[in-house]
C-alpha cells in the first residue's frame, strides 16, 4: 500500500497550467475522498437564513468553494477558515465558520454568478430572509442550456414576485413567503436547493413533489434541520416543509464526494492495481458500483471506505444511461466513457440530462477512442490500444475523463485548461500520484 495522500491547498486554477501524464502504471495505495463540491457549495449558501454563525466541515479546497466564499463575502457574510494546513495527514478538509448577522447588499451581478452557476441558489435564502433579491441569470455553459425557469416557478409558488430585467431575476416578497405546493415537472437538483432553501423560513406548510433526492440534497436537509428547519420527506421524492420564524446556527460536516469516488473507483478499475478510496460513502454510489462490478472491476465495501481491484482480467462493456439519483449520474458519464474506451467490446451510453454532455469524445478521440455520437446516446467500441497526445478539458467532468484515459495511454498525455479540474477535484495530481501514477502539473508561464 502506498501512503495516504494529504490535503494541499486549492490550486490557484492558472489558465495555463497543464497536467502531464504518463500511462501505464498500475495503482496501488490510498486516497482519502474529499468533502462533496455539490453538498459543499449549498450548504456554504445556506448561513444567508440566518443572523448565527454556521460551522461546515470537510469543506474541499476547491476553486469553487473559494469562489464563493467571494460571492457571499459581497452580500456581507463573514467567513472564517480554520483547517489543517497543507501537509497535515488525513483527508479532512477545511472548516469554515459562515456568519450572516448582517447582510448589506441582496444584489448578486453578473461577473460573480456567471462565473458559477451554483451562486444562483443565493436567491431562495436572500428572499427568504430579506424579503428581496436581485440576481444575475447566470447563462448556458459548455455542457447545456441549463434555465432557471423552475427555480422561478418555485419561489412564485412561495409567494413572491419575479420579474427579469436586462439579464437579472429581480424577485420580492414585501411581506414574507407563505407555504405553498410546489410540483416539479422534472427533477432538478437546483431547482429542489432553491425551493428547500425558500420553504424553511416561509409562513406554513410546504409540499414539494417531485423533489431531487441527492445524498448532496439529503445533506443540506440535514443541516438546515441542524439549524431549526422542520422537513420532513428527507431523502424521498416528496418533502413536507413547516416555515418557521428564525434558523439558529449549526455545525456540520460536509458528505463524503461520491463523484470524486466514482472517478477514482474508475482510474482504478482503467489502470488495475489496489486501490482503497478512504471515507468513501458507497451508500450513496449503488448504482455505480452495480455498473462497475458488471465492468469487470472488483468492488469491496469495508470499514474505511471502498476497496477498488482488478488484477489482469478485462474491462467489459456495459450500457448505461445516465438518470437522477439514484440513477447514474450524469457527473460520472464522461468518466465512465473514460473507461469503456478500453473495454472488451461495444458499448452505449445515454445521457439524458444535459443536451451538450459529449463535449469529451473528441478528445477522447484524440487518444485513439473509437466512439460514434447519435443523439443523446454515444457508442464505445473498445480498443485494444490508447496512445497519448495533447488534449484540452471543456468542463470539470470530461476533463477527469481524459485523466482516466491518459493513465491506460502509451506515451504521455498532455491535459490543456486544467483550470475545469480545479474547480471541483481537490488536489488531482497529488492524490493520483501518492498511488503511483505518473502524473505532473505544469505551471503556466
Ligand atoms: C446540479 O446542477 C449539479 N451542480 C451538477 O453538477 C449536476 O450535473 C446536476 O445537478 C445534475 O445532477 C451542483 O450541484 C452545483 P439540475 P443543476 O437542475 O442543479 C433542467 C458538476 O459537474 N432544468 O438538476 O444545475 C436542466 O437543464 C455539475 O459538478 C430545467 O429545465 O442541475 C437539466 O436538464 C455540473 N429548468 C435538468 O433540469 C430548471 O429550472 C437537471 O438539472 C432547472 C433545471
Amino acid at each position: 500500500m502506498g501512503l495516504a495522500t494529504r490535503p494541499g491547498p486549492p490550486k490557484k486554477g492558472n489558465l495555463m497550467d497543464r497536467i502531464r501524464i504518463r500511462g501505464g502504471n498500475k495503482l496501488n495505495g490510498v486516497i482519502d475522498i474529499s468533502g462533496a463540491k455539490n453538498a459543499a457549495l449549498p450548504l456554504m449558501i445556506i448561513p444567508l437564513l440566518t443572523p448565527e454563525t454556521v460551522t461546515l466541515h470537510n469543506v474541499p479546497r476547491l476553486v469553487d468553494a473559494l469562489r464563493l466564499q467571494r460571492i457571499l463575502q459581497n452580500h456581507g457574510v463573514d467567513i472564517t477558515t480554520a483547517g489543517k494546513r497543507a501537509g497535515q495527514a488525513g483527508g479532512a478538509g477545511e472548516t469554515l465558520r459562515i456568519s450572516a448577522k448582517t447582510i448589506v447588499d441582496t444584489t448578486a451581478p453578473y461577473d460573480l454568478v456567471s462565473k458559477m452557476r451554483a451562486s444562483f441558489w443565493v436567491l431562495g435564502p436572500l428572499i427568504a430572509r430579506m424579503g428581496e433579491a436581485k440576481v444575475s441569470l447566470p447563462g448556458g455553459c459548455a455542457i447545456g442550456t441549463r434555465p432557471v425557469d423552475m427555480h422561478l416557478q418555485a419561489m412564485e409558488k412561495l409567494g413572491a414576485e419575479c420579474v427579469i430585467d436586462q439579464g437579472y431575476v429581480i424577485a420580492k416578497a414585501k411581506k414574507g413567503l407563505k407555504g405553498g405546493h410546489i410540483s416539479f415537472a422534472k427533477v432538478s437538483v437546483g431547482a429542489t436547493h432553491a425551493a428547500l432553501m425558500a420553504a424553511v423560513l416561509a409562513h406554513g406548510e410546504t409540499i414539494i413533489e417531485n423533489a431531487a433526492t441527492e445524498p448532496e440534497i439529503t445533506d443540506v436537509a440535514e443541516c438546515l434541520v441542524k439549524m431549526g428547519a422542520k422537513i420532513e420527506g428527507i431523502g424521498t421524492r416528496t418533502l413536507h416543509i413547516t416555515g418557521v420564524t428564525s434558523l439558529h446556527g449549526a455545525e456540520h460536516t460536509v458528505i463524503a464526494d461520491r463523484i470524486e469516488t466514482g472517478t477514482y473507483a474508475m482510474v482504478a478499475g482503467m489502470t488495475g492495481g489496489d486501490v482503497t478510496l478512504r471515507g468513501a460513502r458507497p451508500d450513496t454510489l449503488e448504482d455505480v458500483i452495480l455498473t462497475l462490478r458488471r465492468a469487470g472491476i472488483d468492488i469491496t465495501t469495508t470499514n474505511e471506505g471502498m476497496r477498488i481491484k482488478r488484477n489482469g482480467s478485462d474491462i467489459l462493456p456495459v450500457d448505461v444511461t445516465t438518470d437522477p439519483y439514484p440513477g447514474f449520474p450524469t457527473d460520472l458519464q464522461a468518466q465512465f466513457m473514460g473507461l469503456m474506451t478500453k473495454a472488451k467490446g461495444k458499448s452505449h451510453i445515454r445521457e439524458t440530462i444535459f443536451e451538450n454532455r459529449f463535449m469529451h469524445v473528441q478528445e477522447l478521440a484524440r487518444l485513439g477512442a473509437d466512439i460514434h455520437l447519435h443523439g443523446d446516446m454515444a457508442e464505445v467500441r473498445g480498443v485494444a490500444k490508447l496512445t497519448g497526445a495533447d488534449v484540452m478539458a471543456t468542463d470539470l467532468r470530461a476533463s477527469v475523463s481524459l485523466v482516466i484515459a491518459g493513465l491506460a495511454a502509451e506515451g504521455e498525455t498532455m491535459l490543456h485548461r486544467v483550470y475545469h479540474l480545479d474547480r471541483g477535484f481537490e488536489d488531482l495530481e497529488g492524490k493520483l500520484s501518492g498511488v503511483g501514477a505518473d502524473v505532473t502539473r505544469i505551471a503556466g508561464a
